[in-house]
Parts: structure tokens; sequence; C-alpha cells
């Protein structure tokens, strides 16, 4: 079987996906298949696609163009088995707040929010979220564009910094406690991680540059709410009409309720990754990890 790893793009995120691309590369080749790597970064690259005569692509694209339904609804058309959610669930999951939308009605629980626009009165946002809030472009990834809000006179200034990624810019009431992250691997969920920043929230530095993020897995929760988080995550991915594998961001209260944050259909794959550290705990090292979601790859 002959592979192709998807990876760079055009969206915000191409750093990060040139990393994931290059280790989830070298993971296959360590897995025995026979695989390259195609840098997607415009038409060019989406045309040879068709003429590189790949049995199957890996997607490792973050953000727009590679996560929402864009590159997948290409290798739909060209009959190229990929990795990942469909075109549906790629576009839902892209969307934060769509995807909120659905949850809410899917009685699944996300914090409230409220969408942000020039003429917004920013006292009648605070009044009904609180203060803080977190700021939030609707399609983008690794914390880009995203502040975090502690006067209601600072919101037009973040509503604009979110607005420089996305037409659509939206508040969510801010919950003080833990954050996780559980990896999905087909119909199995990951060991939970339990992310832990001195920072005002895991912004893009505390993803990719701080040294002081720590990382807990086993996260140390009970067998009882590590198996309620891996439910609430594998019904937050199916709700969105995700497939194949993912990674679900949760808030956790001071009172024990799980909030539902994100969902992200291509999550990084760098060495330092979550998924892959979650695949560890689980006994899959790197190169088992990588085979088994290019096996699981379908149109
Ligand atoms: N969007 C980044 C790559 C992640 O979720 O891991
Ligand atoms: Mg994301």
């Amino acid at each position: 079987m002959t592979a192709v790893v998807l990876m760079g793009g055009w969206s915000a995120e191409r750093p990060i996906s040139l990393k994931s691309g290059r280790a989830v590369l070298a993971a296959l080749q360590q897995a025995g298949v026979s695989a390259e790597a195609l840098d997607v970064d415009g038409p060019t690259a989406v045309r040879a696609l068709v003429d590189g005569g790949w049995e199957r692509a890996f997607i490792a694209l973050h953000g727009r163009g590679g996560e929402d339904g864009v590159i997948q609804g290409c290798l739909e058309a060209f009959g190229i088995p990929y990795t990942g959610s469909g075109v549906l669930g790629s576009a839902l999951a892209m969307d934060k707040l769509r995807s909120k939308r659905i949850w809410r009605g899917a009685g699944l629980p996300t914090l409230d929010w409220a969408e942000l626009t020039p003429e917004t009165d920013p006292e009648a946002v605070v009044a009904r979220l609180g203060l803080p809030l977190m700021v939030k472009p609707a399609r983008e990834g690794s914390s880009i564009g995203m502040s975090r809000v502690e006067r209601a006179t600072d919101l037009e200034a973040a509503r604009a910094a979110a607005a420089a990624y996305d037409d659509e810019v939206f508040a969510e009431r801010w919950v003080t406690g833990e954050e996780y992250t559980v990896a999905l691997l087909g119909d199995r969920a990951l060991p939970a991680i339990r992310l832990e920043t001195p920072r005002g929230f895991y912004d893009y530095a505390a993803k990719y540059s701080e040294q002081t993020t720590r990382y807990h897995c086993p996260a140390g929760l009970s067998e009882a709410d590590e198996a309620a988080m891996a439910r609430l995550s594998r019904a937050a991915f199916a709700a969105l009409d995700g497939r194949g594998w993912g990674r679900v961001d949760i808030l956790r209260d001071g009172d024990g309720t799980d909030w539902l944050v994100e969902v992200n259909t291509v999550p990084g794959m760098t060495d330092h990754s979550l998924v892959p550290m979650a695949a560890a705990a689980a006994g899959l090292d790197f190169p088992a990890l990588a085979r088994t979601i290019l096996d699981s790859a379908a149109l």
C-alpha cells in the first residue's frame, strides 16, 4: 500500500501541520508503510494529489482548508480513501459556533455564549455571561485569535483581534477549573490527559513553546469520572458526525461538571502532541498509532 501524508496547507496553523506531517511520515515509514509527504500549499499541490497515484491519504492538515471538509471533498472526488472525518464532520467540528449549537440541541453540555459583531453592546454580553470571558474566532485552531477578557471595555478589542481570523466571532462564559482532553481512536477513547498551565489559559505559547505546561496522563480521575468523560467525548464526536479519530477538549468546573469546548478532527501529531501521549499511555507507540489511523482511512 502506498500512502501520502498531506501537510502544511494554507491556514494559520501551517507551521504546526508541517511538524505533525513530518512526524507522521517518519512514524509510517517506521511502521513499514511506503509513504511520502505532500505539502498542500495550493492548487498545484492539489493537482499533484491526483497525479501521484497514492492509494491512501493521511490528512495531517490543521485548520481551514485541511480540517474543514475542503480537502476531504477533493479526496472524495478523486476517490482516494483518507483518514479522519468526512466532509460534514470536518466542517462542523472546525466551526465552534455550529458545534455548540448542535451540542445544545442534543442536550450535551457546552458553555453559554454570545455572538459578537461590531454592533454588540459589551455591557449586555457581560450582564448575561459575566466576567472574565473567552473570545474566540469560530473557525480557527491552536487558540489563534483567542483572548481572555477581564473588563467589558476590553471586549471590542478582543472581538476585533478574533475577527482578523474569521468573520464569525463569539464570547464564551469562563469557567475556573481543570482542562482535559480525550483522544478518540475508532470506537475507543484513550486515557484522558489533564493540562496544567500557569498562563491565563492553554494558549498557543502554552501549547507549542512554553516549557511550563504540565501534562497528567493518567489524569487522576476516578474510574467513574474517566468513563463519563470518555462517554461524553464519544457523544460529542458522534453528534458532529466525527469519524476515525479525533480529540475532544473539555473543561471541568469546580463542581465537577464537564463542559465541551471543541472537537479537533485532525489533532496535532508532533512528537510532543496530546494524541501520541494518550496513545503511549494506552500502550500504543507513535508508529503503531499512525498505522492504526491510516488503516481506518475510508471514503
Ligand atoms: N489544532 C491543534 C493542531 C490541535 O488541536 O492539536
Ligand atoms: Mg481546535
